[in-house]
Order: structure tokens, then sequence, then C-alpha cells
């Protein structure tokens, strides 16, 4: 099992669409183990996009990302990193296919609804640049066993 980092943009926030995306977690069965509010800071987001800094369009992502608070999650599962990903569709909501959650809500390749680690390697580092360990909490849905066959249960 692994943990997967997801951020409800400022866009999915200021459209109203938090409930529908969160909903679309907990059907699939992926677990909530850390949920919370804040607005990100330039230095946070320095840090989060640091593979972006140099490119023209950085200071129109911080302003974007600024814009409300978000929503910052921990989901946990088997694969999260990659089934969360396969959810949440290419960057760019105008090339992201339907049924994916850009391709569902979003026109824009900077406006695109959430953030999703990209691997489990930066899905450890982001889920500690946004959670304290007290904020992850490791219960267990009485659903499981009937989420996943056991051997999947690893
Ligand atoms: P990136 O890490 O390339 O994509 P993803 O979010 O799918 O992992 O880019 C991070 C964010 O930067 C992206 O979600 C939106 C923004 N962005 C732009 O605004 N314009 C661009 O041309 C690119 C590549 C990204």
């Amino acid at each position: 099992m692994e943990t997967s980092l997801v951020i409800l943009k400022p866009s999915a926030i200021l459209h109203g669409y938090v409930g529908q995306i969160i909903t679309r977690f907990q059907q699939k069965g992926l677990v909530i183990r850390g949920m919370k509010m804040m607005q990100l800071s330039e230095e946070l987001l320095r840090e989060h996009y640091a593979h972006l800094v140099d490119r023209p369009f950085f200071p129109d992502l911080l302003h974007s990302m600024m814009a409300s608070p978000v929503i910052v999650m921990a989901l946990w599962g088997n694969d999260a990193v990659e089934v969360v990903r396969i959810m949440t569709g290419a960057t760019n909501g105008r090339k992201a296919l339907p049924g994916t959650i850009r391709g569902d809500f979003s026109m824009s390749g900077q406006e695109n609804i959430i953030h999703a680690s990209d691997s489990p390697a930066n899905a450890e580092i982001e889920l500690k640049r946004f959670f304290s360990p007290d904020e992850i909490f490791s219960y267990l849905p009485t659903s499981l066993a009937y989420t996943y066959e056991p051997a999947e249960m690893k």
C-alpha cells in the first residue's frame, strides 16, 4: 500500500467542485488518511514546483495557486500514486480524456483543478512537505476486505 499527495487547487475550490472530486476518490476505494485546507505561500510553491521556476508561465502559476486556499489530501491504497494519476488525466484539461478529473472539470493547462504526485518517491517528499506526521491517520475502513483481494493488501 502507498499514499499519494493531492492538492485541490484554487480552480477546484473557486468553482465549488470539492465535493464531487472527493466523492470520486472515495468511490474508487482510495482512503483519505489526511485532509486540510491551507493557503499556499510563494516559498512553498517555489519548492513544490522547483522544476518549473524558470519557465515563463511560473509567475502566472504562482498567482493561480495562491488565488484562494487549497485542500491537501493524503490518499492511501494499493498503487495509489498511479491510480490517482490515471484519475487525474493529462496536464492540459483540453487534452485530458473524458472520465478523468481534468477531462471532466477543466479547459486549461494551468487551471487544471488538481495536483497529484507523479511517482511514489515524489509522493513521500510531497506528503512531508504538506503534512506533519500527526496529521496523517492510519485507520483501516471496514470495507477494506471488499475493496481488495487478500494478495492485494500489501
Ligand atoms: P507538471 O508538473 O508538468 O504537470 P502535472 O501537474 O500534470 O504533474 O506541471 C505542474 C503544473 O504547472 C501544472 O499542473 C499546471 C502548470 N503548468 C502550466 O501552467 N503551464 C504549462 O505549460 C505546464 C507544463 C504546467
